[in-house]
């Protein structure tokens, strides 16, 4: 559905988007992440149209954004609808006339877009908040009219920059379930450009991490958060915070693995449990003497059927850690010793 091939983009002697290759299926929803300055919004811009690439191609349901000659790019804008951080509603104007105001501007007679327009609020919820004025809605409630307005053109592709970012968590929550249940509703293909991992987790199918102007890592957010080792993966499952005692080690770890605690500073032994089910961690560490006592903190989730996330080992000794990941490695599980 949407195919970024060796998409790049300079200004002048910063190239802030170097070879792109990017394919997202049809109803899939795809998250984009990376640092400030990585190249997310150049990304979105070279998909609005608004940017045109330096070279490469991007192409929406098979029409040409970058065809210059101009029936593909017409045809691929009209497949696109965009939702903001911030919605930009016209303020003299209700709901309704907000969602409507794009197919007045296409030209749709009034009677159908005014139907139409009525059906969309229906769909984000507001059904009854059609005659209200910007100003008498709540930042959820506008987001919502911005998602109806962007689906008035009936989009095959939602560009989403920031949708959640300044909203509250409940919000949050309902805002990304209206995503969801539009793709699964429409079949519509949704990007959604953001910095908060939560939504990642919460509606991503898969996710894509710009490092840079490049593509850092790439995949179903199964494979992404299986990766071991991965920043990617411990920005999506983080662990709890640990807390330290005076001495500065961390609380738990005195006589936690039963191989007492005279042989210098505890080490923290960080496991990922990726093709590896958390039982077969425990036997492995039990093995060479560390229970499971001995885990500091732990996030685990269930994705598509699989256990992934990591576990953190408090140890006793620099010699227990080297010998709990060998082990681990031995059994072709992931470990290594965290800072
Ligand atoms: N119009 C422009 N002219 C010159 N340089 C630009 C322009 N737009 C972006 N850049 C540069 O391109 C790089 C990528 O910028 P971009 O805005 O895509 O980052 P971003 O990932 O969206 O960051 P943020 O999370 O802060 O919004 C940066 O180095 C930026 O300075
Ligand atoms: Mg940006």
């Amino acid at each position: 559905m949407i195919e970024l091939r060796g998409l790049r983009k300079v200004f002048g002697d910063t190239v802030a988007l170097e070879e792109i290759d990017l394919s997202v299926p049809a109803g899939e929803i795809h998250g984009i992440v990376g640092r400030s300055g990585a190249g997310k919004s150049t990304l979105i811009r070279c998909l609005t149209g608004l940017d045109s690439p330096t070279s490469g191609t991007v192409s929406i349901d098979g029409a040409d954004l970058t065809d210059r000659s101009g029936s593909g790019m017409r045809e691929a804008r009209r497949s696109i609808g965009m939702v903001f951080q911030h919605v930009n509603l016209l303020d003299s104007r209700t709901a309704l006339h907000n969602v409507a105001h794009p197919l007045q501007i296409a030209g749709v007679a009034k009677a159908e877009r005014l139907a139409k327009a009525r059906e969309l609020l229906e769909i984000v919820g507001l059904g009854d908040r059609a005659d209200n004025y910007p100003a008498q809605l709540s930042g959820g409630q506008k987001q919502r009219v911005g998602i109806a307005r962007a689906l008035a053109a009936e989009p095959k592709v939602l560009l989403c920059d920031e949708p959640t970012s300044a909203l509250d968590a409940s919000t949050t929550d309902q805002i990304l379930g209206l995503i969801r249940s539009l793709r699964d509703r429409l079949g519509i293909t949704v990007l959604i450009i953001t910095h908060e991992m939560s939504v990642i987790r919460e509606i991503c199918d898969s996710v894509t991490l710009l490092a840079d102007g490049q593509v850092a890592r790439t995949g179903t957010l199964a494979e992404v958060i299986s990766e071991p080792g991965s920043t990617l993966a411990k920005d999506l499952v983080p662990l709890p915070p640990i807390g330290l005692d005076d001495t500065g080690s961390a609380v738990g770890a005195d006589g936690a693995d039963g191989a007492g605690t005279s042989g210098g500073k505890t080490r923290l032994v960080e496991v990922a449990l990726a093709g590896a089910s958390l039982p077969q961690v425990l036997t492995c560490a039990q093995s060479v003497g560390v229970s499971a006592d001995a885990i500091l903190a732990g996030a685990v989730e269930t994705i598509e059927g699989r256990q992934v996330g990591r576990i953190r080992f408090t140890v006793a000794s620099a010699a227990k850690s080297k010998e709990l990941i060998t082990a681990l490695e031995a059994d072709g599980i992931y470990a290594e010793e965290a800072a």
